[in-house]
């Protein structure tokens, strides 16, 4: 079974507008606010589509979050069965400060085919490889690098590694920089950073590091249709979270997931630009209309594209 490619503009028409709800908040210093706006907006546009959703990947669990619960379901409740990860606003800080890079994302697979993810961090590693024991979480990062190199054909001075710029990561840092390899210090937003690997215009050969769980997740959707590795193990530290986790039926804390057992059969994935950013440009306002950019994939058709549409506010 796919997804019929007229879901593609359905949801495209979701992240722009909720894209264009938190634009309004750009530059205002309110996280809490412009995240909120984007949630509004998505949970509003996603009731009026046909289709019988359910949340996988959302803003929390019902008694922390009121709208986009994990296990809210979504749609019309009349149509095709599928499972959603949302994240309404990825970058709240980019979004709070007016800095580039502020998305609003979803991804969507059939019923199943997403994986249920909790709220913890993820160590992550992709490339824009397609075969497997190149890059590896359990591999040093210099064997990561120097089989990446092999691989790529590129000498290590001439790759660039992306990772969130945290003191968590200083390890990897000081590797890197002794193994002469370039970085691109990201101070936020991961769904993109991880998304850098995927065309050489961007210049990044591999992105590692550890970030939010979710939005691993979002990425290994978008990551599937270009044919990239990827690989994420969510990090357990308390006794809460590994609760949480068993809950959502995991058992095994310190397994390791490719790609095909976060997504796997077929998905859409939309970003839309709020702020402008290496991805996309961000929201433009006019008087009547607005225009916006949206990064889009649908695995099946093999689309991968930006797509820049302009229509009424109203
Ligand atoms: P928010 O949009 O929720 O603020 O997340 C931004 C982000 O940079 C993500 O892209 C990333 O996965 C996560 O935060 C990293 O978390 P932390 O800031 O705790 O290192």
């Amino acid at each position: 079974m796919t997804i019929d490619k007229k879901f593609v503009d359905k949801f495209i028409n979701v992240s722009s507008k909720a894209a264009l709800a938190s634009s309004y908040l750009v530059g205002k210093n309110d996280k809490i606010a412009a995240d909120k706006a984007a949630v509004d907006s998505m949970r509003n546009e996603l009731n009026k589509i046909d289709f019988e959703g359910r949340v996988v990947i959302g803003e929390g669990e019902l008694d922390e979050a009121p709208m986009l619960y994990i296990g809210e379901k979504i749609g019309s409740n009349n149509g095709p069965k599928f499972d959603l990860a949302v994240d309404p606003l990825e970058g709240t800080n980019f979004a709070a400060k007016n800095l580039p890079g502020a998305l609003s994302v979803i991804a969507i697979a059939e019923k199943n085919n997403l994986f249920n993810a909790p709220e913890t961090y993820m160590e992550k590693i992709s490339a824009n490889v397609n075969e497997k024991g190149v890059i590896d979480l359990d591999f040093s990062v210099k064997k990561n690098i120097s089989n990446l190199s092999e691989y790529l054909n590129k000498k290590p001075e001439n790759l660039t590694a992306c990772l969130l710029d945290r003191p968590r990561h200083k390890q990897i840092i000081e590797t890197l920089k002794e193994l002469k390899v370039n970085t691109k210090l990201i101070t936020d937003g991961d769904v993109s950073g991880a998304l850098l690997v995927t065309n050489k215009k961007y210049n990044v050969d591999i992105f590692l590091g550890i970030g939010g769980g979710p939005e691993g997740v979002l990425a290994a959707s978008a990551l599937d249709s270009f044919n990239c590795y990827f690989q994420g193990r969510f990090l357990f530290d308390s006794e809460h979270d590994k609760l949480r986790a068993k809950k959502m039926g995991i058992n095994d804390f310190k397994k390791k997931y490719e790609l095909k057992e976060i997504v796997s059969g077929d998905s859409i994935f939309c970003a839309t630009g709020i702020t402008s950013g290496e991805l996309v440009n961000g929201i433009k306002l006019n008087e009547n209309d607005f225009t916006s950019e949206t990064f889009v994939t649908h695995k099946s058709t093999g689309l991968k594209k930006v797509i820049k549409l302009n229509q009424n506010i109203r």
